[in-house]
């Protein structure tokens, strides 16, 4: 198994002071820094720079207070108002809806020291670029809105009161990841929790425990310690297995046995063990699935069984009151919607989400896509892009990786075919490979319409990846949704088959004929004749309809319709069903009841 790849680009200029990523933070002594920041909106980044734009060594990270009544000291985190964290900006308060820009937030916190324990800040995600100070100093900038990072604060702190102050700025940048046109809502802010970790001066930073690739029964990983090389036990109590990991001079050690007791993780029984690993005086529990899966030929197989995904795609927005989704709940109301359509699969789109919805679907039995924001035009042929969504794919496969549900790992979604970009995916997808070799790799590619009604998917990337994964809009973007009912698919490559996306967009409650745009009626009738084309495409394993809820996004502007939503939900914003939602319950029933019979 692999070491050296697991260490971030945390050298890369727009990460700066990044520890390596702390698994399983849940399982995890944290003191929550959640709560009501106070926050000082900063559209002209003058607590960041001098009127000469050069970074000022006075800036608002110092938290001055005016001293005595002739001090000059213009702005003041006391009297500032508060933003609740977790939470985006933007629904919490009128004034910053649409604002991208600056803002700075900061917390106080007691901190007792106790002896060699070692501290590290969490955050579960910033969007976008995330300067970080405490007691006055500069300690850490993280790039990427989706993607969780750690910091170590053991010299840091003070015993007694400690001032976090995070400067937050989610503009969106072309050489960004994502870059700046995305059909989903910027978001800004301190989207997810924000954690104090306590751990021993030797602590197992990082692990890694799945079922061997190709086998039912041998389990196979890695342990990597931080701070000695005490050796590392794995115990898990309901299969009576005891396991003493020897790590190296680096720390890491892997292991591999043999477990023919062990009941495999699946949809229809999402079976979770307690894992205890001892290192030291550090001891942390998860709770782990095993499964297999594999893509042989044109099928799917979850554990040696043929699989059809019976999916939904996603975006981590709150149900009912929209803003970024970040709690349990949020995730259980969200899948419980996906479960009642009898989905089996979740797309979580287009970045990575939080910790919670991708643990609730573990416990769900719902099995997961995950990917990173490489959406559109990213810049194919900007190096620090690339590092940036190696960082990214780095953390999505480092954060969940020993979560059995995730089967499939998506390095990009519709991204134009070039040399740069081939290359670019190409090497990303490599990465995700040697960083898991357990799991597939995909990217939501794009269909292609040849003469005669023929669709096909012509992209380099479909050799590289291990489904064929794509987005398709007939009966929409492309023709009406009678097409659905001419065209035929044929496919070169012996692969599984994926429609990552299908659909189209309906207002709830508008009704009228099925031909008019934006009515349940078409919606529905589209959905019709979408499941019509899909059960006659040879080797398809799945799809996930575009989309589960609606959902804001800028690119949406048609008046009373669309009033800022994307509207292709199966569900309202307001969580009411359309009445396609029913269409694609029943055919997910019939696939049910189909699979159950082989
Ligand atoms: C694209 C894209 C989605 C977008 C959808 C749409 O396929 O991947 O992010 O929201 O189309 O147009 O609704």
């Amino acid at each position: 198994m692999l070491a050296a790849l697991w260490l971030p680009f945390a050298a890369d200029a727009a990460n700066m002071g990044i520890s390596p990523l702390i698994q399983n933070v849940p399982g995890r002594q944290t003191q929550s820094l959640d709560g009501h920041w106070k926050y000082i909106l900063d559209v002209y980044e003058l607590g960041y720079y001098n009127y000469r734009m050069a970074e000022d060594a006075n800036g608002w990270f110092r938290d001055q207070k005016a001293q005595r009544p002739e001090d000059l000291v213009e702005y003041n985190f006391d009297t500032a108002p508060t933003l609740h964290v977790p939470g985006d900006w933007n629904t919490q308060e009128e004034e910053l809806f649409n604002y991208e820009g600056n803002i700075w937030y900061r917390q106080k916190f007691q901190v007792r020291l106790q002896g060699a324990e070692r501290k590290f800040l969490y955050f579960g995600a910033v969007n976008y670029i995330c300067s970080v100070y405490l007691n006055g100093r500069k300690i850490g900038v993280h790039e990427g809105g989706f993607n969780p990072f750690d910091i170590e604060v053991t010299n840091y702190l003070k015993d007694g009161e400690n001032t976090l102050i995070l400067k937050v700025d989610n503009r969106r940048l072309t050489e960004g990841v994502p870059t700046v046109n995305t059909d989903w809502y910027n978001y800004g802010g301190i989207t997810r929790s924000v954690s104090l970790i306590g751990v021993p001066s030797v602590f197992l930073r990082d692990y890694f425990i799945q079922l061997k690739k190709g086998s039912a029964d041998t389990v196979a990983g890695w342990v990597q310690t931080d701070g000695g090389t005490s050796q590392v036990d794995i115990e898990i109590p309901e299969l009576k297995v005891v396991q003493h990991v020897a790590v190296n001079a680096d720390g890491y050690g892997t292991f591999e046995f043999k477990c023919n007791k062990l009941v495999r993780w699946s949809p229809d029984n999402p079976k979770l063990y307690k894992v205890r690993l001892t290192c030291g005086k550090d001891t942390v529990e998860d709770e782990i699935g095993f499964r297999t899966i594999e893509a042989r030929g044109k099928k799917l197989y979850l554990n040696g069984e043929e699989l059809f995904c019976r999916g939904v795609a996603l975006h981590e927005e709150a149900p009912f009151r929209s803003g970024r989704a970040w709690s349990r709940e949020d995730a259980m109301v969200l899948l419980g919607w996906a479960k009642e359509m009898n989905c089996n699969f979740v797309r979580l789109a287009h970045y990575q989400h939080n910790e919670n919805m991708v643990r609730e679907a573990e416990r769900m039995g719902l099995l997961l896509w995950a990917e990173i924001p490489c959406y559109w035009t990213i810049q194919w042929e900007n190096e620090a892009t690339f590092e940036n969504a190696c960082s990214q794919l780095e953390t999505l496969i480092g954060r969940d990786k020993n979560r059995t549900n995730i089967i499939i790992w998506s390095v990009a979604n519709e991204t134009p075919v070039s040399e740069p970009r081939t290359a670019f995916m190409t090497r990303l997808a490599d990465l995700a490979h040697q960083l898991d070799p357990t799991r597939l790799v995909a990217a939501a590619m794009e269909k292609k319409e040849l003469p005669g009604g023929i669709m096909t998917l012509d992209d380099p990337m479909a050799d590289k990846l291990d489904v064929l994964s794509f987005n398709q809009y007939v009966g929409w973007y492309d023709g009406l949704p009678e097409k659905c009912d001419r065209v035929v698919w044929q496919f070169s490559q012996d692969k599984p088959v994926f429609i990552s996306e299908f659909g189209g967009g309906a207002l709830q409650g508008y009704h009228g004929p099925a031909n008019q745009r934006f009515t349940e009626e078409f919606q529905e009738d589209l959905y019709r004749h979408s499941v019509g084309m899909l059960e006659k495409m040879e080797g398809l394993s799945g799809c996930s309809p575009w989309i589960l809820t609606d959902f804001r996004s800028p690119r949406r502007v048609l008046v009373d319709i669309q009033d800022g939503f994307n509207r292709k939900g199966l569900i309202s914003d307001k969580g009411i069903r359309k009445a396609a939602f029913y269409v694609m319950q029943e055919w997910y029933a019939r696939k049910k009841a189909e699979s159950a019979k082989k």
